[in-house]
């Protein structure tokens, strides 16, 4: 047989990478974990090996830190390729903390970017938002639509970061990039053992309504009732984690198989389906059978109205598709939910 292929994750401690590197293994790929354990908790890893089957190499180093980040190269030896995940994400954290979301969203990729051209590694899978979109004005999203100035210091960051891959790969280095737009990933690992663990209070909605269920937070607000949607509340485009998961091995095997040199590809991930607040509440309610306690308040500041994605690109290129929908999202969230509470990490 042969030898798997190594892949860095870095931030594979993390909601979406720790399912990436349970979907390298199942893929024939070998993960090999870079995290600085500063968002994520490492008993998430010891729970995905069991889930893929397979020991992952496990570095704790903040990407920043270039020589120990040189250091993780130097002892894998031969890799394929990175997948980036490690940033902050919190919207919220992003503006009183600003230089500290530039500093290490930006500066973790262009010490991880000086790194890989030391060691001449080429292939990169980038982690960024549908937030570079802002407010489109055209639905769905596609990839040429033109991005907005981020209403939020974290979407700014990966704007920034976009840019940075996008003037590399056309500078001196050797890059070869995929850029994936995330919209909104939700849902958990079927088996309960995974899944998101947010810091104190969620601000994204999913793990809000699944703790407002089990009785953490006294009642879900919803954010605004009057938009110029299909029921007044605000539209987004819910793509379970596993299939998001999928999509960076599909990105992987697209970049296993271009010819050309010096290029950023850039993908929207999402179902291509758009779910309003009160559709994603309902949802729950028939996913999990349980009644959700909320009430209709106040518009958020910054929220996009409506958000979804044309996905054309993605199944035409990589070959890959969302395979699951809401209800399965919220099946999985409230399954770890549940599994979180009686038999907690
Ligand atoms: C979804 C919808 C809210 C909470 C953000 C970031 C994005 C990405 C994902 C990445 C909106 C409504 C929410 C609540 C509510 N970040 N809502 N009550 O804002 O689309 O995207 O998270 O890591 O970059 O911007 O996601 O889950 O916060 O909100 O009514 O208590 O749910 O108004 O319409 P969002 P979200």
């Amino acid at each position: 047989m042969a030898k798997a292929r190594k892949v860095v994750i870095t931030g594979g401690g993390g909601f979406i990478g720790s399912h990436t590197a349970i979907e390298l293994v199942a893929a024939g790929y070998q993960p090999v974990v870079v995290d600085n354990f500063g968002a994520s908790d490492r008993r998430i890893i010891g729970r995905a090996q069991e889930l893929a089957g397979a020991r992952f190499s496990v570095h704790e180093v903040d990407c920043r830190d270039r020589t120990a980040l040189s250091g993780v190269f130097a002892t894998e030896g031969d890799c394929f390729g990175v997948i980036h995940f490690a940033a902050h994400k919190s919207v919220a954290a992003s503006a009183p903390d600003a230089l500290g979301y530039y500093d290490n969203n930006v500066g973790s990729l262009t010490t991880l970017l000086g790194v890989m051209a030391d060691v001449g590694l080429t292939k990169l899978v980038f982690s960024s938002s549908a937030t570079v979109y802002g407010e489109a004005d055209d639905l769905p999203v596609t990839e040429l639509s033109p991005t907005k100035p981020a209403e939020s210091v974290y979407g700014r960051t990966k704007q920034v970061c976009e840019l940075i891959i996008a003037d590399t790969a056309a500078s001196k280095l050797p890059l070869e990039a995929v850029t994936l737009r995330y919209f909104n990933p939700v849902g958990a690992h079927p088996s309960g053992r995974i899944g998101e663990l947010p810091i104190g209070v969620p601000a994204n909605l999913v793990p809000f309504i699944t703790q407002t269920a089990i009785g953490l937070r006294p009642e879900l607000t919803v954010f605004g009732g009057d938009y110029a949607t299909v029921d007044g509340t605000c539209t987004r485009d819910y793509i379970h984690v596993v299939d998001l998961a999928k999509a960076h091995v599909a990105s992987l095997n697209w970049l296993a198989r271009q010819t050309r040199q010096r290029f950023n590809e850039v993908f929207n991930v999402g179902t291509g389906k758009a779910t309003s607040v009160l559709q994603a509440i309902q949802a729950f309610e028939q996913a999990s059978g349980q009644k959700l306690r909320y009430r209709v308040g106040p518009r958020r500041t910054g929220d996009v109205v409506e958000s979804y994605a044309n996905v054309d690109k993605a199944r035409a290129e990589l070959g890959w598709n969302a395979e699951l929908g809401i209800l399965d999202a919220m099946r999985d969230a409230w399954q770890w939910q549940v599994a979180l509470r009686d038999n907690p990490l």
